[in-house]
């Protein structure tokens, strides 16, 4: 056999094995599965979630009784070769269960219809997942992905039905399940968040002759899912509270270390590893990648390459949030001076971002305004400014007509978006439940313009050019309609900024 012959006759997915010497004898077999102390007794406590989740879970099936509903948490997803991501449920899942970081890859919620004529609640909840092997099985020492010596203890049913208030079963049991009447009971599943199981739901279809409105069907599953996010429950502003105090902790950190970016080749990854540490020690990490743009690499949006000098005279403009483990994020922007003191013409930039974060926050406070109205309140203080500096071809009224709109040149991106689980949260949600509704109690929403002034920018007065400024808040409307800034800790003006910093570099 020439060693072309043998390298085409073991198949690719098999060769991940060819570094293994883990032993297979029987002798070893039943020697590591022998001799491990009791697991510790008790169950844990139920989640503060839990009640909460059961709620949404009710309201969910209330809009689509007699069908069944399927929620999967999502499959680990491969980084490079045998390495995965650090697992993150999908969003719909943790709203629905309650769990959180790292809880529980390929774990699968399904709603199962109840009796349409019977009073009381319109679906049972099931959770489907892979509980851990006893220490007798290959996986307890061999599995690299699921097995306890690899992955650590991974829960029990019983202790995942006691933490959620949750029936639970084994993923096993799913395919039944959702074969369970099929041909009377409409399947749903959540698009986009498990290959493999809205695979089993597509068989289940097929078969049942109901693939022909599939799409739609899980489409208006995932439209409910985002607009029932819109307003945030009791424990959900707590929990985005916490995300904003771990957040402004961080930011604190980074003016700390603000004196050893500046001598760091690559500051902004300085400003961005002092961030991160912070997100992974007190959360689940980042909500989102972030950016910390030193002088013009601010005038890029998504500035997440993070490899720039961070110098003396610049402004430094840093977006970012922790993520609870409940993954629930902020989502913050402060643009500071870097050492300390802002300049001129910086000043006058940043007042007039400030002037129009304020001005949405005073109208989103207002009776019945709605969520387009806090970014038309921006712009018309963006505009003016805009027009007083000579940069607009005409008024700034010109300017707000939809037929001009020239001040967007220096902030194309919008002023305000919802916020929860998904940094960019209730994305599926209807225009009519976005934009165009009215601010409701309980919403979480970003305010946060800026302006963009690149150092290319023949259009900009010479002196602004390489300035850029976004300042963003998180924001409640509150049960009487009255807003909070819940990110108001971390300051605002220049006099405050410059106050907070001298104060935090001693
Ligand atoms: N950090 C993303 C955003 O501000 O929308
Ligand atoms: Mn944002
Ligand atoms: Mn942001």
């Amino acid at each position: 056999m020439t060693d072309a012959q043998t390298s085409s006759e073991q198949a690719l997915t098999d060769r991940g094995s060819n570094r293994s010497q883990r032993p297979s004898s029987q002798a070893f077999r039943a020697f590591i599965a022998d001799g491990w102390g009791p697991r510790p007794d008790g169950l844990p406590e139920r989640s503060p979630a839990a009640d909460f989740a059961a709620a949404r879970r009710d309201a969910v099936g209330r809009l689509f009784p007699g069908e069944r509903l399927v929620v999967p948490a999502g499959q680990l997803v491969t980084r490079n070769n045998d390495n995965d991501y650090r697992f993150r449920p999908h969003s719909a899942f943790a709203h629905l269960t309650g769990l959180g970081t790292d809880q529980e890859p390929d774990a699968v919620l399904v709603l199962h219809p109840l009796d349409a004529a019977a009073e009381g609640p319109t679906h049972e909840a099931v959770l489907y997942f892979r509980p851990r092997a006893g220490r007798d099985t290959e996986e307890f020492y061999a599995d690299s992905r699921y097995g306890e010596l690899w992955v650590g203890v991974r829960p029990s049913l019983e202790e995942v039905a006691a933490q959620t208030g949750l029936r639970t079963e084994h993923i096993d049991a799913l395919a039944d399940a959702l074969a369970k009447d099929a041909g009377q009971v409409q399947l749903r599943v959540v698009p986009s968040s498990d290959a493999a199981v809205e695979a089993q739901v597509a068989a289940v279809r097929e078969q049942a002759g109901l693939a022909a409105s599939a799409a739609e069907a899980d489409a208006g599953l995932a439209e409910a899912l985002s607009e029932l996010r819109l307003r945030k429950d009791d424990y959900e502003i707590g929990q985005m509270r916490e995300a904003v105090a771990a957040t402004a902790r961080g930011f604190e950190d980074i003016v700390r270390n603000l004196p050893r970016a500046i001598e760091h080749p690559r500051g902004e990854r300085v400003i961005e590893g002092v961030f991160g540490a912070r997100a992974r020690e007190e959360g689940n990490g980042l909500g989102y990648e972030t950016i910390a743009a030193a002088g013009n690499h601010a005038n890029t949006l998504h500035w997440i390459n993070n490899d720039g000098q961070v110098r003396p005279g610049q402004l430094v403009l840093v977006d970012a949030g922790v993520e609870v483990d409940s993954l629930y994020t902020a989502d913050v922007t402060r643009t500071l001076p870097v050492d300390g003191v802002f300049t001129e013409p910086q000043r006058r930039v940043y007042l007039a971002v400030l002037e129009a974060a304020d001005a949405s926050f005073a109208r989103a406070g207002q009776p019945g305004v709605k969520f387009r109205d806090l970014h038309a309140e921006a712009m018309e203080v963006l505009a003016t400014r805009l027009a007083e500096w000579g940069m607009l071809p005409g008024t700034a009224e010109e300017s707000l007509a939809p037929e001009g709109q020239y001040h967007r040149r220096w902030m194309v991106h919008g002023t305000s978006h919802h916020l929860g689980l998904d940094v960019h949260d209730c994305a599926l949600a209807r225009r009519e439940m976005y934009l165009d509704a009215e601010l409701q109690p309980g919403m979480v929403f970003t305010i946060e313009p800026g302006l963009y002034f690149r150092e290319d920018d023949l259009k900009v007065p010479e002196e602004l050019r390489g300035i850029a400024v976004r300042i963003e808040d998180d924001i409640l409307v509150r049960e009487d309609g009255s807003v909070e800034n819940l990110s108001a800790a971390l300051p605002r003006t220049p006099e405050e900024i410059e106050a907070w910093m001298a104060g935090l570099r001693g």
